[in-house]
């Protein structure tokens, strides 16, 4: 991999040693005090990698000590039942990744005796532990000159070097990754990087950038060539697919909720939700031209319901608000639907039911979280 092939001219080893020496110093006048830096325990480290991936630092500060409060160990986090596991994440979204946590803990514990491993190939075979994250704990934790390589890192490349390749693509990877291996402080690597991360999320963020106040403005292309608003290239993102479902409130005779239990492996796997049924929206206007009865047949959320379920429910005219939630890749509309149901006719693992008062003893992600506050305004109204 020659940078030179991608229109990049690497500092001379002066430059990129007062390029070190400037940003180290910076950080150590101006770094955040965050929890997870008063400690160098891999398994702390990587719990806060691990939820800064997507959220961000004033939302994890909290749920990084909780978590650890509730799983002191690796050990304890490989042995803790699902219910735990998703409650202790209830509302940082993305819970792939702590199931890939818990998936990592046990490879932990029977392939490396319960310590987490130290060497950088170890720590990237580990379940959901990418490149960035390798980098991170390895620089972080072990002090090794691994790069972790981010969004935030990418942007500050991209402007220091006037980088002209997407930083959305991820085959374009590989040239910031080069860049900071060549760059990285060999003596201090977790600084490094995360002095970088710092720079990244505040003074050099992506909306609101304050160039003036960067302490590596006259080592940055960009910034002396005054085109830091052409950097980073970045080619806009797919918008998230729209999703259309109904969501089905029913009640039974004591004024409980029925919640069934996701059974699927994707998206959600393992929380409780009202029960959802998916419909598609072009159908569904087509239906709107035709006559009403007809389209209760075809294809009114009632009898989608009554299809799916083989039950009939005493349906009611209560109006819900709708409730809407952005996931990364799609876009949910729900509409609730209500209706009265006895308690027997449905039995299983799957399905509890539960008084309103007792919802948020139920793992729920986002978009329940809201349909729940959409149930409980509309039940006064
Ligand atoms: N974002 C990701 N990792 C981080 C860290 N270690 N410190 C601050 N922000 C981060």
């Amino acid at each position: 991999m020659d940078l030179k092939d991608y229109g990049i001219d690497m500092w001379e080893e002066e430059k990129i040693l007062s390029f070190r020496r400037t940003l180290l110093a910076w950080y150590d006048k101006e770094k955040r005090d965050l929890p997870w830096r008063r400690t160098t325990n891999p398994y702390h480290i990587w719990v806060s990698e691990i939820m800064l991936q997507q959220t961000q630092v004033v939302t994890v500060i909290p749920y990084y000590q909780r978590f650890l409060d509730c799983f002191p160990s690796i050990a304890d986090l490989a042995q803790a039942p699902e219910e735990q596991l998703l409650k202790a994440w209830e509302g940082l979204g993305y819970y792939s990744r702590v199931r890939n946590m818990q998936a990592a803990a046990q490879q932990i514990m029977s392939d490396f005796g319960g310590q987490f491993p130290s060497n950088h190939q170890d720590i990237s075979r580990l379940k959901g532990i990418g490149p960035y994250t390798a980098g991170a704990i390895a620089s972080i934790a072990f002090g090794l000159p691994e790069p972790a390589v981010d969004g935030n890192v990418m942007r500050v490349m991209a402007r220091l070097f006037e980088v002209n390749h997407d930083i959305g693509d991820p085959k374009n990877r590989k040239i910031f990754q080069k860049i900071m291996e060549i760059l990285i402080d060999p003596e201090r690597p977790g600084d490094f990087n995360q002095a970088l991360m710092d720079l990244g999320t505040d003074i050099e963020s992506a909306k609101n950038p304050r160039p003036e106040e960067s302490p590596i403005r006259f080592f940055s292309a960009a910034y002396l060539n005054g085109t830091m608003d052409k950097y980073p290239i970045k080619e806009p993102k797919k918008k998230p697919r729209p999703v259309f479902l109904y969501a089905f409130i029913l009640q039974n005779s004591d004024g409980k909720v029925l919640l069934e239990k996701n059974q699927e492996t994707g998206l959600l796997a393992g929380f409780w939700s009202f029960p959802l049924i998916e419909y598609r929206l072009a159908q569904q206007m087509d239906l709107f031209n035709q006559e009403q009865d007809q389209l209760l047949e075809q294809g009114s959320p009632q009898s989608l319901f009554e299809t799916k379920y083989h039950l009939k429910p005493n349906w009611s005219e209560q109006v819900f608000r709708d409730v809407s939630h952005t996931f990364s890749h799609q876009k949910w509309q729900i509409k609730l639907v209500s209706g009265q149901l006895s308690a027997h006719q449905l039995t299983g693992q799957q399905y509890v039911w539960v008084s309103p008062d007792d919802f948020d003893q139920f793992p729920m992600a986002g978009p329940q979280k809201k349909m729940v506050q959409s149930y409980l305004l509309g039940r006064f109204t």
